[in-house]
């Protein structure tokens, strides 16, 4: 499918067919996450793909009971790892991309300006910064995934009404983990139209804004 139409397609789905969902469209939506870009190629994300009724069900009551997670046949838990952003392993992953040519930088001036700026290096700035860095890594990588869905014929919704807390002791990750959000998954039992969005009018601006 193309991308744009993908795109255009990609609703939020509520409703499911109990129908499970194979193992291989699963794994393509994965695949999609695994792609996306991420802040100095650090890939602080890890996906828990849940399919066991009683945890769906747990995790729905963690999410304010909500349908869309408790009727999912399938439910990934969309997890950080501020850790990602510790000095070391941050500097693994920029030499990843600057080891295939992406960036023309020397170990000199990684080790001594890039990993030393706070505008480079979120750990400079302490758990909280890191914890909002991994967190926009996360959703750039729901948003590929919920887009190849929509391409492997199935539905998603973005969940972000849960308790992280709650989620992470019903899957009982790992400590250094947190959990961002739900993306349960599906077929769709309901074929809505795009929903509303503000006219791009109000939100593209060339060059100025009148
Ligand atoms: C970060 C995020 C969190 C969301 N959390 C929820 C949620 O907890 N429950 C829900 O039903 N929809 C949730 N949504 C879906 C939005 O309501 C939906 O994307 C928005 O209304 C636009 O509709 P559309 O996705 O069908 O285009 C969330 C969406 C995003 C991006």
């Amino acid at each position: 499918m193309e991308v744009t139409k993908a795109i255009v397609k990609r609703v939020s789905i509520r409703k499911w067919k109990s129908d499970a969902v194979e193992k291989e469209k699963i794994e393509a939506v994965l695949e999609a996450g695994r792609r996306a870009p991420s802040w100095g190629n650090v890939q602080p994300w890890r996906f828990v793909v849940v399919q066991d009724k009683e945890k769906i069900a747990k995790m729905a009551e963690a999410s304010g009971g909500q349908d869309v997670v408790a009727n999912a046949p399938v439910v990934i838990a969309c997890c950080g790892v501020t850790g990602d952003f510790s000095r070391k392993l941050q500097r693994d992953a920029l030499k990843s991309v600057i080891d295939v040519g992406a960036m023309e930088w020397t170990d000199d001036f990684l080790d001594n300006v890039v990993l030393e700026s706070e505008m480079f290096a979120p750990y400079l700035s302490g758990e909280v910064a890191m914890t909002i860095k991994a967190a926009e890594q996360i959703m750039i990588a729901v948003a590929y995934m919920t887009i190849e869905a929509v391409n492997q014929d199935l539905g998603t919704c973005w969940v972000g009404a849960t308790s992280g807390t709650e989620v992470h002791r019903i899957l009982d990750l790992p400590k250094s983990w947190f959990v961002h959000d739900l993306l349960p998954m599906g077929y769709a039992n309901q074929d809505p139209d795009p929903r509303p969005r503000k006219p791009g009018k109000e939100l593209f601006f060339w060059e100025k804004v009148d």
